[in-house]
Order: C-alpha cells, then structure tokens, then sequence
C-alpha cells in the first residue's frame, strides 16, 4: 500500500477578532448564554474585501513553506468549502491555484461542509495512490460570516472564519507525519437540518432580495445529537479497523463546533481531557477549516510530539462526518 505523506500544514486566521460582548450589540444574546451552551469566546471575521480564497492562500502558503516545497511542485489544488467565493465556478481552488501560480493537472472544490477537509484527506489518498508521484496541496478555508444572518441568534453566535492547509505526497519522500487511515461517512436524509442555501432552488430575476435560505439554517437541537452520535460511532470504527485502543491516541483532535459536543464525544470515547484539543473558544465554528486550524495551533503550541498518533474527526451538513489518523 501507498505511504501517504503529510509534508506540511497551514493556517491563517482573520486579524479581526469578535468577542461574545460585541455580538451582543447585533442580537439578543448574552456572553454567558453563548460560552455556557457552545464554550465559545470569539470568533474572528474576514476584512471587508478580503475573500474566502485569500485566506485558503494564507494558508496554503504556511504549508508550503512549511512542507519546504515551492507552488510549481503542485500537481492537485483541493479545496474543502461550503462558502466557495463563486457558488458555481470558478472553484476556489482554481483562485487559490492562481494566486499562487499553480499549473497542475486539477483544481476543484469539495463541497462536504464541515466534513470537507477529511473527506479531502481520503480523496488524497485515492488520487496518491494512483498517482505517487502527485503531490496535493488540500485547502479548508471558510467566509461562514458572510452567509450569517446577524440576527438569527440560533446561528448568529457560532460561526466564524479561517482557513487551514497541508500538502500531501507518496513515495519515499519524508513528510512531518503519515495518513496511516481515513473513513468518511454520507446520510442524506435529515439535510434539511442544515443548510446554506442561495443556491438553484429558487429561481431569482435581477434586484430580487435574498431568500431567506441564503442564510445559515440549523435545527441545533438536532443537530447537536446526531453530530455525537456520529462522531462517536466514526472515531469508534476507526480505531477498531487499525486494532487501536483510545488509549493509543496521543491527541484528539475534534471538529471544533461546540464545546458540549466535544465533551459528550470525549465522554463516550472515554478519552482523557487533557488528550483533546479545543480551541473552539477563540475561532468559533470554522466548518472545514476547524481541523487544519486546530492542527497547526496543536503543532505550534507543542502539543504534537514526533511519534505521537493524532485521531481526527469530523461532522458536518449534509450529514457528512469522518476521521483520520494521522502518525508524528
Ligand atoms: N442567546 C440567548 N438565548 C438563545 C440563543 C442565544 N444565542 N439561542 C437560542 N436561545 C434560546 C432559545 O430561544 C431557547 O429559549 P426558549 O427556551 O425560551 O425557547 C433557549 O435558548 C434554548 O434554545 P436551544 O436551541 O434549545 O438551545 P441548546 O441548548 O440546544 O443550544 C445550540 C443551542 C448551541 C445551537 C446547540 O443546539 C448546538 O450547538 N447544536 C449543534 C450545532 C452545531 O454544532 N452544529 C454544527 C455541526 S455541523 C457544522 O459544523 C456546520
């Protein structure tokens, strides 16, 4: 089997920083109401001009500087987002892919919502494994505050922006750590609990306004349980198929939606606090980009060691959900 590479990761985080106060003064809400339910702080938002894509090329930068390649090497632009800059083309990835110079072979967007950036971890491996010689530059990068709806407090607290990268090869190349697995999962039938919408479903002419679908709509309530559900039942089958006990995992690194999600999870898992990641407080849920982001924080912040094996997971519209283990 094909050793897949992580040669390098990213991330960049909007310089504008929203507290809970501040929200306070666009809808009825309260700092308390929003940490005690979520364990949000803050979250951060895109300039006014900048887009979705620049922050995929922030990030995408780190990583390759961090993987110590240069962009001509780039054979596959993937980028995982539901808040592409352009709804139906061009993809983000062929912006980001211009931006950077890029001339490879593909650029295309993943659309998976928040479960975009492993599904693309999976894809990676499919496209290394015929292709070795490939290398990917994967992107998750999300402008979620410019499809919120300020005043719908449901939604309005928990999102924010951000983007993450890593660059991903085979071969005998040496990498910061190996995809030792991927599983990523699809379910259809409730995707009415989730939407971003402003899509083909509603014919528009000229000067109509947007439809209210256009916005973040979420059934929290419902969500939140099959969000644990999945991602519970996921991380369990992964470790199962790799003949790994929780123990085993070094770090956990969650989708990073909601505090409460990830303690139910962490709870079932019987996975030891101090063995999760969260820095949800800070950048609220940055769908796709969550887990690059968190990864490079991890990283920076010491807390991925050489021989460590991290377990990521995820959850997202549609619903979409997955892991991945990844071997420092
Ligand atoms: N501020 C103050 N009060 C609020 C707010 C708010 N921002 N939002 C809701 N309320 C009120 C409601 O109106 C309700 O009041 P009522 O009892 O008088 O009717 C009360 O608080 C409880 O509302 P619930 O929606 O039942 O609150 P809940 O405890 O379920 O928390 C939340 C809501 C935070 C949205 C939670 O359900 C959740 O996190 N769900 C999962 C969402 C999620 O993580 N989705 C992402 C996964 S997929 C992806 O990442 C895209």
């Amino acid at each position: 089997m094909t050793a897949i590479h992580i040669l390098g990761f990213g991330a960049y985080t909007p310089e504008r920083r929203m507290s809970n106060d501040e929200l306070t003064r666009l809808v009825d809400t309260s700092d308390e109401w929003i940490v005690s339910r979520s364990g949000i702080r803050a979250r951060h938002v895109l300039a006014d001009g900048e887009q979705n894509s620049d922050a995929g090329t922030k990030a995408a930068l780190q990583a390759l500087e961090h993987a110590n390649i240069s962009p001509e090497s780039i054979t596959h632009v993937l980028t995982a987002t539901c808040t592409p800059d352009y709804l139906c083309c061009p993809s983000t990835a062929c912006i980001i892919s211009s931006n950077l110079g890029i001339h490879g072979e593909m650029a295309f967007d993943i659309s998976a919502a928040c479960s975009g950036f492993i599904y693309g971890l999976d894809l990676a491996k499919g496209i290394l494994s015929h292709s070795p010689d490939a290398n990917i530059l994967l992107v998750a990068t999300e402008a979620l505050t410019r499809r919120i709806n300020w005043q719908d407090r449901g939604t309005s607290v928990l999102f924010g922006d951000g983007a993450g990268a890593m660059i991903l090869g085979a071969g005998s190349s040496t990498g910061k750590a190996q995809l030792i697995d991927s599983k990523c999962r699809a379910d259809g039938a409730q995707h009415l609990l989730l939407t971003v919408g402003g899509g083909s479903n509603h014919r528009y002419e000229p000067g109509d306004a947007v439809q209210p679908d256009f916005y973040i709509q979420m059934q929290g309530r419902e969500v939140f349980k099959v969000a644990v559900r999945s991602l519970t039942a996921i991380c369990r089958e992964i470790l199962s198929r790799n003949e790994l006990e929780v123990g085993d995992i070094d770090l956990f690194i969650p989708h990073q939606a909601n505090l409460r999600i990830i303690e139910a999870v962490g709870s079932r898992l019987a996975m030891p606090h101090d063995r999760i990641f969260v820095n949800v407080d800070e950048h609220g849920n940055t769908s796709a980009a969550s887990i690059p982001l968190a990864l490079r924080e991890a990283w920076e912040l010491g807390r991925i060691q050489p021989g460590m094996k991290v377990l990521l997971s995820t959850f997202g519209g549609g619903f979409t959900w997955g892991a991945a283990l990844l071997q420092f």
